[in-house]
């Protein structure tokens, strides 16, 4: 890292921080993980871990990055450096952080494919063709036309492969020319307007006949549905939409100024991305419900933006252009996400391995090419490879399910033990506490303290023996 890159404010970092926590996690991920497990208890589960855990954790990675002005790797060798034994071992916290992107970026880059098909669908589809009622055949079963489209666009190798690559040759370009001058300035203008346009959706849908029944299953918890899993997934979902345990946070940071408030930019961080998500599900929930009840909304997977939403914008008039303007956003969204995991990877690749920029983005292309169209693939000519077959409760997931569940609830959960060990044992909870305080007022030290010191290894701990199927 060289010594005059950085942020040039605070306004730079938070705009940066953001740009990369709101994306596909806030739109794509957290609706269909909300109506999945039970709705509004799956809302309050997730609400109550990013006020505590979650900015635990956001503000550690942004301290331990301050600190040391270094990218996760270096930074825990730094600090661990000199220690014995356990503690001394804890730097390979610093891979766990550096791997979980490389993981993220190939799957990211197909859900972003998605999103761009979903452009073109917009634009060059008479919006009717997805209405509720309509009804279009896939693999010879008739089903409902938004539902079928979209199975026959994933389950079709050429098209989703080359959505996919469209995707990623755009923020290679992105990232090959620079980011800060573009994508941030671009930021600054289009994330309001995503958000404008996600209210407007939101208070459309309030209209939706049937739509009460939705808001309820969204907004009012219902115990019974609570499980392990509920849990479990949650967490997965919280690292996955604040970026941390993936060493981007520790990264930003190294690029923040000193006298920048850190506990006002990190609460700024927090608030954007936990209202996106927020707005995201009471877009899309309601109509779920709306559209299919409740049964619809306990079914939904990785499909539900795409299928829903079309749903939604053809049974109004104009649905066609507003349709396309928020594909256009989410996309925009999406990029600038994947640019900061493009990023984090070149960063990590060339630093270890002592090699170019455009080396390392080479390289990284590559796996992601890899991985990327191997998991596309997973849905078509490798449908067969299940790699988690052998535990019961994870039969039948395929590719996708498997990366997005290794990354985020075993790969992530164990990055962000170490991290925990290493502001505890290594840093030492004062020493880090003085690095954020700095001359500011923090009312939240005590969240943190009590987070970092009793609630978060154990916890975690029990999430990650469940997700792997070892207890419950
Ligand atoms: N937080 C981003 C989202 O919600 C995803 C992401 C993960 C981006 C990790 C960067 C790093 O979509």
């Amino acid at each position: 890292m060289h010594k005059n890159e950085g942020f040039s404010s605070k306004l730079g970092f938070v705009l940066a921080a953001a740009g990369s926590a709101v994306g596909l996690g806030n739109i794509w991920r957290f609706p269909y993980l909300t109506a999945k497990y039970g709705g509004g208890i799956f809302l309050l589960t997730y609400l109550i871990l990013v006020l505590t855990f979650g900015y635990a954790l956001l503000i550690a990675e942004n301290a331990i990055g301050r600190m040391t002005r270094k990218g996760p790797i270096g930074a825990f060798r730094e600090l661990c450096a000199g220690k014995k034994s356990f503690l001394g071992s804890v730097r390979v916290g610093g891979w766990i952080n550096a791997v979980v992107p490389l993981l993220i970026l190939p799957y990211y880059c197909v859900i972003g494919g998605w999103v761009t098909k979903y452009v073109f669908a917009m634009m060059c589809n008479p919006v009717a063709r997805f209405h509720k009622d309509a009804i279009e055949s896939y693999a010879g079963l008739k089903m409902n036309a938004s539902a079928a489209y979209f199975q026959n666009f994933i389950t079709d190798p050429w098209q989703a492969v080359g959505f996919f690559l469209l995707f990623v040759v755009v923020i290679v370009a992105v990232a090959a020319f620079g980011v800060e001058k573009g994508v941030e300035r671009f930021n600054k203008i289009l994330m309001p307007i995503l958000i404008l346009l996600i209210i407007a959706i939101c208070i459309y849908c309030m209209f939706l006949p049937n739509s009460g029944a939705g808001f309820r299953y969204y907004l009012m918890p219902d115990p019974s549905k609570f499980s392990y899993m509920t849990v479990v997934a949650a967490m997965g979902q919280l690292f996955f939409s604040l970026s941390i345990a993936m060493g981007i946070m520790i990264t930003y940071g190294a690029y923040m100024r000193n006298e920048d408030n850190l506990v006002s930019s990190v609460n700024q961080v927090e608030l954007f991305d936990t209202g996106v998500a927020f707005l995201a599900g009471l877009m899309i929930i309601p109509s779920v419900v709306a559209f299919g009840g409740e049964k619809a909304a306990e079914q939904a997977g990785v499909g539900l933006v795409f299928v829903t939403m079309p749903q939604v914008f053809a049974s109004f008039p104009g649905g066609q252009f507003v349709g396309a303007a928020f594909f256009i956003l989410v996309l925009f969204a999406a990029a600038t996400s994947a640019i900061s995991l493009l990023e984090t990877n070149v960063h990590t690749i060339s630093q270890e391995l002592k090699i170019s920029r455009a080396k390392a983005i080479v390289l990284n292309v590559c796996e992601v090419a890899v991985i990327g169209v191997v998991t596309i693939l997973g849905y078509s000519l490798l449908s067969f490879v299940q790699p988690l077959n052998f535990i019961s409760r994870y039969r039948g997931m395929d590719i996708l399910g498997t990366l997005d569940f290794i990354s985020n609830s075993v790969l992530m959960p164990i990055g962000a033990i170490m991290t925990t060990v290493l502001v505890v044992g290594v840093i030492g909870i004062e020493r880090i506490c003085r690095e954020i305080r700095g001359q500011n007022k923090w009312y939240r030290e005590f969240v943190f303290q009590f987070c970092m010191c009793v609630v978060v290894i154990p916890c975690l701990l029990i999430v990650l023996l469940n997700a792997t199927g070892l207890i419950g």
